[in-house]
């Protein structure tokens, strides 16, 4: 058996979010709420030995499902225009949708917490990018079986 190449570690990963976004669209239809938690790989070993996951197995994140105790608003999306290309990858026209979005954001951030957040989407995706964020994955996905040949 061949093992540890970086193509089934896409295919698994690929094949995770799939089936995970499937269980949210069904449980969402029930009328009941989920959060993703990619918080789990904070920790990635121990919640490996929790769950006691065999070699070439590893967390990719969390779901929980539950009867929502609020009724929150959708957060407003990314409008099309920025997200969805034809034929060829293309960056022209985004700027444009991207400010007005991250206006709407701001507007979003302070109604979702009584003025007191101030940001948009541009700044949030700034800090999320800014430094290294868990870089213990590497070295534990290589632990796990995941190569990355
Ligand atoms: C892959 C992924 C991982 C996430 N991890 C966490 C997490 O660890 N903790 C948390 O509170 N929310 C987590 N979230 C939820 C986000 O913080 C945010 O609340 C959510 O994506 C907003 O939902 P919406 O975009 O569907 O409105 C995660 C979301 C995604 C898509």
């Amino acid at each position: 058996m061949t093992t540890g190449m970086t193509e089934q570690f896409i295919i698994a990963t690929v094949d995770v979010a799939l089936a995970a976004q499937n269980a949210v669209v069904a449980a969402e239809s029930l009328g009941l709420g989920i959060c993703y938690i990619g918080a789990v790989r904070n920790d990635p070993q121990t919640v490996s030995d929790l769950l006691e996951l065999p070699d070439n197995v590893y967390p990719v994140f969390g779901l929980c499902i539950g009867a929502p105790a609020q009724d929150p608003e959708v957060k407003p999306r990314l409008p099309l225009g920025t997200v969805l290309m034809e034929e060829t990858y293309r960056d022209e026209g985004q700027r444009d949708g991207i400010a007005d979005y991250d206006e709407t954001m701001r507007a979003y951030y302070r109604s979702r917490t009584g003025g007191t957040k101030e940001s948009t989407w541009t700044e949030e995706m700034a800090r999320l990018l800014e430094g290294e964020r868990r870089p213990h994955m590497k070295g534990f996905l290589a632990d796990r079986g995941f190569e990355m040949r």
